[in-house]
């Protein structure tokens, strides 16, 4: 898969849409400011969901802005070339997203105290759920077969590289007070629980009705109709299928693609990665 990526600090990134000196900038030079709120994640983890959650907390549940501003202009991807410019003017408490791994994430940040949360997803969704995703757009090289694309992900080679190193990275901060490690299951398992503690996390306070609203409004039924959320918007020349994004919305989909010794295989490197964490950040089986 590596032909088709821009290569920056070792680490591939689609070709289209991204360039160095913004992923550079973006490192140096863009302000994170106190009150922003930053959406972390590694792709295909369930982020633009997270971005409806949070844009349905900030309205209150009202749907104006989810169904009349695109979700990349609502939070923008501070890494792209496109984005950067958009977060960079956008006045008031920001909502940022961002794959970048820590390392590569801006400066200003570390020494702020704005919010992030990192949702993750179990890989093995994270894998189907890319496999699919990067085969029905035309911004980065596209997965031969889905056994090709599980050994890129294995060796990093694929759109952000490591998924167990952006991990560490970022699981790293999860004692700080401004930081809130979610994930796609806990979310999915039980979405008014979830939601409830990012209101929290946030200091938003949220009436019953409201929160009925946001649930609702960002379902994945909802989602996937809204044109706002669910890539229609995208120019067409970027997708080789017109709705790439709201697949299926699931969790363990990949039981339905991993061969058994391809699963056990997963687990056992899972196992000797991610050894030095506590399993119970993973709550998936
Ligand atoms: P699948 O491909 O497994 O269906 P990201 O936003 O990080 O690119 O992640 C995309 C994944 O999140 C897709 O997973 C998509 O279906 C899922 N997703 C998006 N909105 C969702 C929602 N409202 N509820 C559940 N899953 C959602």
């Amino acid at each position: 898969m590596s032909d088709d990526n821009l290569w920056y600090e070792g680490i591939p990134f689609p070709k289209k849409g991204y360039n160095t000196e913004i992923l550079r900038k973006a490192r140096e030079a863009l302000v994170i400011k106190d009150e922003d709120v930053l959406i972390i994640t590694f792709p295909k983890s369930g982020t633009h969901w997270l971005v409806e959650i949070l844009c349905l907390i900030h309205s209150k549940g009202d749907t104006k802005w989810i169904q009349s501003v695109p979700t990349w202009e609502r939070s923008p991807w501070i890494e792209t070339e496109p984005r950067f410019a958009s977060a960079n003017k956008k006045e008031g408490p920001r909502l940022l997203s961002s794959h970048l791994p820590s390392h590569l994430f801006p400066k200003s940040f570390f020494s702020s105290k704005a919010k992030v949360i990192y949702l993750i997803r179990n890989p093995k969704d994270v894998i189907i759920s890319g496999y699919f995703f990067w085969s029905s757009v035309n911004f980065a090289k596209k997965p031969k077969s889905l056994e090709q694309f599980l050994e890129c992900f294995l060796e990093g080679n694929v759109p952000y590289r490591s998924w167990f190193d952006h991990v560490h990275g970022w699981v790293s901060m999860r004692e700080r007070e401004n930081f809130l490690m979610l994930s796609y299951e806990e979310l999915k398992w039980d979405t008014e629980r979830t939601a409830g503690k990012i209101c929290q996390f946030l200091g938003k306070k949220v009436e019953p009705e409201e929160l009925s609203l946001i649930l609702k409004n960002s379902s994945f039924e909802v989602m996937k109709e809204n044109k706002m959320s669910n890539f229609s918007m995208m120019k067409s020349q970027y997708l080789v299928h017109t709705n790439p994004l709201m697949r299926k919305g699931i969790t363990g989909d990949w039981k339905n693609y991993f061969m058994v010794a391809q699963a056990e295989a997963f687990d056992k490197l899972f196992q000797e990665k991610m050894a030095d964490l506590p399993p119970e950040l993973f709550p998936w089986e």
